[in-house]
């Protein structure tokens, strides 16, 4: 006997990402096991409805009219460890919460997730951002993820080279449509030394004086959470979606016409002051915090009941009973004076669903 699928309607989606913001779900499920995405997918296939898989809701924008189609939430749990050489191989089901997971690894003294710490959302969402921090991607570490394949509704494994992984970016963030993600594999290093490689995160472990596997985990939150990257119902910055734009990637001659510009013009005293890091094809990457605030946008402005982070220029934040609309228009401001400063388009980093920039 096939349980009926407890289909629910018109389901706020507000509630339901970190944002705060956006209407409602016109149908919604909680998947519990990879047996409700299936019948999920085809329930919506027989009613011609689209489908949009949520995880921790933590980097994606709704529009305000919602999402006129199947939600379907990712809640299925397990992890799986399995030796394999001198690695571990873990297993996590799509819905378990990414920052458990980083914590159990680091706990078991794995390493490889440790600069991940305090992300929010859910494993499912990880692979589809090659979700990066400190220094550290998800590509580093990645072996496989399984999926549905939303045409033909059959479960495959794609390996890590099949997930095509770059900066902020995969086979699935760019064919949205084409599978859906049960659980992601990853290849720890047991007794494994920490990746410290990022500059920030270096000098604040030299003054602890500790380069070990916990410690790291504990100053990448520390440092996030100064930045207000850290879930807290608490912190008035909290409302966010994290990095709302990416790091710009430009030809290295345009990070110098910048970098030259920016001296000329005294933002900058000398071009050690200039963030920025090598990244793939001999391009430059670009911070785009520092862009923003450069080109006039202030950390903690407020633009009615949207606003910027007063902690980090790159995180828009909801500061209660605004509307994604609202947001759009704040981002379209950052966006077109960083583009009018330094002729730098900048890239929104989130998902969006019925919403759009420029709107
Ligand atoms: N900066 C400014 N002003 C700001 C913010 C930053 O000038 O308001 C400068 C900083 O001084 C620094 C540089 O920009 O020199 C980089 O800043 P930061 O170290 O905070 O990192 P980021 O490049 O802004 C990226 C990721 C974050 C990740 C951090 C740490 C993207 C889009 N964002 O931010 O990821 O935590 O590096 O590795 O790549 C996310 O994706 O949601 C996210 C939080």
């Amino acid at each position: 006997v096939i349980p009926a699928l407890d289909i629910l309607d018109r389901v706020p989606l507000a509630r339901h990402t970190t944002l705060e913001l956006g209407g409602p779900a016109r149908f919604y499920l909680r998947a519990k096991g990879e047996a409700d995405v299936i019948s999920g997918l085809e329930w919506a296939h027989r009613r011609g409805a689209a489908v949009a898989i949520l995880g921790g809701g933590s980097n994606l924008v709704v529009g305000d009219d919602g999402y006129d189609g199947l939600v379907i939430e990712m809640v299925q749990c397990g992890i799986e460890e399995q030796a394999r050489g001198d690695r571990v191989l873990i297993t996590a089901a799509a819905g378990e919460e990414w920052d458990e997971l980083v914590g159990r690894t680091v706990s078991a003294g794995f390493s490889g997730l440790e600069c991940l710490s305090g992300i929010p959302g859910r494993v499912g969402a990880t692979p589809i951002q090659n979700v990066g921090a400190y220094g550290q991607e998800v590509s580093e570490t990645l072996v496989s993820v399984r999926a549905v394949d939303r045409e033909t509704l059959a479960i495959v494994t794609l390996d890590r080279d099949e997930c095509e992984l770059s900066y902020r970016d995969s086979f699935f963030k760019r064919h949205p449509e084409r599978y859906v993600i049960l659980s992601a594999t990853f290849a720890l290093t047991p007794e494994g030394a920490p990746a410290v490689r990022y500059a920030e995160l270096e000098r604040a472990l030299a003054q602890i004086g500790s380069f070990d596997l916990p410690t790291v985990r504990e100053t990448v939150v520390e440092l996030r959470r100064a930045k207000s990257m850290i879930l807290d119902g608490a912190d008035p910055n909290g409302r966010s979606a994290g990095s709302f734009f990416m790091n710009p990637i430009v030809a290295a001659q345009d990070a110098d016409a910048i970098v030259a510009r920016a001296i000329a013009d005294g933002i900058a005293a000398s071009e050690r002051e200039v963030p920025r890091w090598p990244a793939e094809g001999g391009r430059v990457k670009l911070a785009a915090g520092w862009l923003i605030e450069r080109a006039g946008i202030a950390k903690g402005m407020r633009l009615g009941n949207v606003g910027v982070s007063s902690k980090h220029a790159l995180a828009l934040v909801h500061h209660g009973g605004g509307s994604t609309r609202e947001l759009l228009e704040l981002a379209e401001r950052v966006r077109a004076a960083v583009e009018a400063r330094f002729g730098v388009q900048l890239v929104p980093e989130p998902v969006f669903w019925g919403a759009r920039l420029p709107m």
